[in-house]
């Protein structure tokens, strides 16, 4: 009998550098210099300067001889505009290197600023797949959060403000030069955002391993990422000053968000969406709130996946049919969700159910999101879905 071969053709997307351990932000200097920048525009957020997260990046910036102009003004969800005036300062200063750090919102802003660095008008011109006709400004991104993996995705996602919608400009122009991750600069994050965060990366990994798009390679990375959540958000949840926790917590963020970035995301953010943008919520919050209630619709899409991630979350599926065992997936993240102290019963935000057909339409527009999901959806199944996160019944 001849031996079997794989034959799987696939492509792959990633960063030209990825910079990872303790201590790794205090060398962004030498990063610049490599790039053969010498003035950078430095994008975050209030919260990142107010906590503190910009001090070794800066420290090596000034000790290295590099010049360097602040702009803070990123919010969550950021809107458009917040991107447009960025690139106008980018231009006003003339810098040749942006340097992102912060969570998903801070480098999905750094990443419109490179576009508009190279490509005329506002960002949301650019707004859909391979949109983006030139490659921007060279980029440096520092995730301070263990979550959305930016740092390494070909995605940014914004708020148009004006059609009160989410939209994501998609193109491998956006991924950076060099992505540096320091576990350090996650240590102080509080046990909600820990919790949150490490939610969005789980979806991430298990929504790219059970993606119609999933490849030998983001397999491999789905796999490794789901397993790591599963042993170590509780534990830096319960203590955030557990080093080992946070390193392995940004690996996975890291290797979720390269498995998502070529395998693709579904219904689960999709469904997510409209809780941020209707009510606020951060990213991480409204997904960890859909993923079981998407999951226990989506098993019968991919039992075998499913009940991988049943074993990799610690569940003996030894014995059972796929069903069965991915029916204990659900059972796993349930367990998860509860140790971290996260509801997912969208009555518990106060989001009344009469807001139901607001959120039905909201995902609705997601459609793109719904091509790589395990399971087709109709309106219907999107409403039935968000009935069941209002009154589960597992
Ligand atoms: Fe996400």
């Amino acid at each position: 009998m001849g031996k079997r071969v794989s034959s799987a053709s696939f492509i792959t997307f990633s960063p030209a550098k990825i910079v990872f351990g303790y201590g790794s932000s205090g060398d962004v200097a030498e990063e610049v210099k490599l790039l053969r920048g010498s003035n950078c525009l430095v994008v975050t957020d209030p919260g990142v300067v107010a906590a503190g997260l910009l001090s070794a990046v800066e420290a090596s910036l000034t000790t290295g001889g590099v010049s360097f102009v602040r702009y803070d003004k990123v919010e969550p969800e950021p809107r458009s505009h917040i991107i447009d005036e960025g690139a106008a300062l980018y231009r006003e200063k003339r810098c040749d290197v942006i340097i992102g750090i912060g969570g998903g919102s801070s480098l999905d802003v750094a990443k419109g600023i490179s576009v508009l660095a190279a490509n005329e008008g506002s960002i949301l011109d650019y707004v859909g797949l391979n949109m983006v006709p030139h490659k921007g400004a060279p980029m440096i991104l520092l995730p301070t959060t263990a979550g959305t993996g930016s740092e390494v995705t070909r995605g940014l996602v914004m708020t148009n403000e004006a059609q009160h919608v989410k939209c994501v400009v998609f193109t491998p122009y956006i991924l950076p030069e060099v992505a540096v991750i320091d576990p350090e600069l996650t240590v102080s994050m509080p046990p909600i955002v820990t919790a949150d965060t490490g939610m969005d990366s789980l979806v991430h990994a298990i929504e790219a391993f059970v993606s119609t798009g999933a490849t030998p390679m983001s397999d491999q990375w789905a796999r490794k990422a789901i397993g790591l959540i599963g042993r170590y958000l509780p534990v830096a949840c319960a203590k955030g000053s557990n080093r080992e926790a946070r390193y392995q917590l940004c690996m996975a963020a890291l290797l979720s968000g390269l498995a998502f970035t070529n395998a693709g995301l579904g219904a689960v953010h999709a469904l997510a969406y409209p809780l941020g943008t209707e009510y606020h919520m951060t990213h991480g919050r409204t997904n960890a709130i859909m993923l079981p209630h998407v999951m226990k619709f989506n098993l019968a899409g991919n039992p075998s996946k499913y009940r991988r991630i049943a074993d990799l979350l610690g569940k003996d599926t030894d014995g059972l049919s796929d069903l069965s065992g991915a029916r204990l997936s659900l059972d796993a993240v349930l367990d998860l969700l509860a140790a971290i102290n996260v509801s997912c019963v969208i009555g518990d935000y106060r989001i009344p159910d009469s807001d139901l057909d607001l959120l039905v339409s909201g995902a609705m527009k997601q459609q793109r999101l719904f091509v790589p999901n395990p399971r087709d959806l109709s309106e219907d199944d999107v409403r039935s879905i968000y009935l069941h996160g209002f009154n589960p019944n597992w």
